[in-house]
């Protein structure tokens, strides 16, 4: 009953996606200081708990939302069902502090679970292991019986989650950690019972991803803001925000901003290593989002229209390293698509392919582009257009007759006679 469905049977649609929504919103989004405005600031329980009746949601619409992750190219969503600080955007039945329970009145989790399922995005769902307003998260040993509480509800509510909303593609753990510094060394899986909360989830979800961020492995990997390949096999999801790093909520001050070329070179960094990119909102406190983040996401979903298909679904193609500074690789059955970061024209050079490609053509426009052959396994694209025909990137697909290869340097010299 808790054994998980085979590992690559249950990720398959997660390599398919490659590009997924994270959405961080809650009460904290009405402080309009980031998500960890609660602790940073030292605010009472009592003080904090209080922002729950102004927290009515009046603009969020879940179905706009989700439409943003269609029109952005993002295929899966994720929101936080309950950040750090405790507050339920479902209808908990663990405690009052909920957004059904509170000025609201509305189930958020519902919502979004169904417009997810309306659109063809699939679900995940968020959670905080701690809960910030109990004692026995700072002080477990001072606080023992709040600490278990602390427990024994993160089991419950996960359970309700995973019981409540029909099919959940992704559990995204977070905030296992303890304060070494105050509590002293702990062990962590020990402390919020993992193991046996994991069996949990794949009893109620056999098909169910759980990130690595609850003491375990579990599925999969999740760099937070950057991109960080993981070994071969294992599935990974590199995490991050459009503006600046250290806020996943709403911020009404966050003057840097990655770029709409910035983050998709991120997307491209992350397929390229066969890993996915979860791009991060955090909309209003009154649920509205940013319209300068939905511009940005509209915009990769543009590029995604036309490139996509260098994307979804692909993987690796291991090209020469000194090549990597110029572009990255992805791989579909017998096509290789290059991801230039930098655009030349009217050539563009990629050493050390065993055989030149059959066709090569750019994407982006569906050009055709000529190939020439020159010494050290040089294959030479010409006919490039003098201006880079997208502003952000351009992709090339080269089509091969056989299994694309590159050519293993056995003399690391030997392509300064033009003999590699
Ligand atoms: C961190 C933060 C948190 C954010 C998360 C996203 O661990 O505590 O606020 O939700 O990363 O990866």
């Amino acid at each position: 009953m808790s054994t998980p469905a085979p590992y690559d049977q249950r990720i398959a649609w997660f390599h398919q996606a490659r590009f997924g929504l994270f959405v961080h919103w809650g009460l904290y989004s009405v402080l309009e200081r980031g998500e960890w405005a609660f602790f940073r600031e030292r605010i009472p329980v009592a003080e904090y708990e209080a922002l729950a009746d102004q927290f009515t949601g009046e603009a969020f619409d879940a179905d706009a939302l989700v439409r943003l992750a269609v029109a952005s190219g993002q295929r899966y969503a994720v929101l936080t069902t309950r950040h750090h600080d405790g507050f339920c955007l479902w209808d908990s039945a663990v405690t009052d502090f909920t957004s059904v329970k509170r000025a609201a009145k509305r189930d958020f989790v519902r919502e979004f679970v169904d417009a997810c399922r309306r659109h063809g995005v699939e679900v995940g769902l968020y959670i905080s292991n701690k809960d910030w307003r109990q004692p026995g998260y700072w002080d477990p040993d001072r606080h023992p019986e709040s600490a278990r509480r602390m427990v024994d509800e993160l089991h419950a509510m996960v359970a309700e989650l995973l019981t409540n909303y029909g099919e959940i593609k992704l559990l995204w753990f977070d905030g296992a950690w303890i304060d070494v510094g105050r509590c002293g060394k702990r062990d962590i899986p020990a402390f919020w019972r993992s193991e046996e909360l994991l069996k949990t989830i794949y009893g109620l979800q056999p098909n169910i991803l759980v990130n690595n961020r609850l003491g375990v492995l579990a599925d999969l990997d999740t760099p937070e803001q950057r991109v960080v390949a993981s070994d071969k096999g294992r599935g990974w999801e590199a995490c991050m925000t459009i503006g600046d790093e250290s806020a996943w909520g709403y911020c009404s001050h966050n003057p840097v901003r990655k770029t709409t070329g910035q983050l998709l070179r991120h997307l491209v960094h992350a397929v390229s290593g066969e890993g996915n990119f979860i791009l991060n909102v955090g909309p209003r406190g009154d649920g509205s989002i940013p319209e300068e983040d939905a511009l940005v996401l509209r915009e990769m979903g543009e590029w995604l229209a036309v490139h996509g298909e260098a994307v979804y679904g692909t993987t690796a193609f291991p090209i020469e390293s000194t090549w990597y500074t110029q572009g990255r690789c992805t791989r579909r059955g017998n096509t290789v698509y290059l991801h230039l970061l930098r655009y030349s024209a009217p050539e563009v050079v990629i050493p050390l392919l065993a055989k030149p490609p059959a066709a090569a053509r750019l994407l982006t426009t569906g050009q055709s582009l000529g190939i020439e052959q020159r010494s050290n396994h040089r294959v030479v694209l010409t006919g490039l257009p003098a201006l880079p025909p997208h502003p952000e990137m351009v992709v090339i697909a080269l089509e091969f007759n056989e299994e694309p290869e590159v050519v293993v340097e056995q003399d690391h010299a030997a392509w300064l006679t033009g003999l590699a």
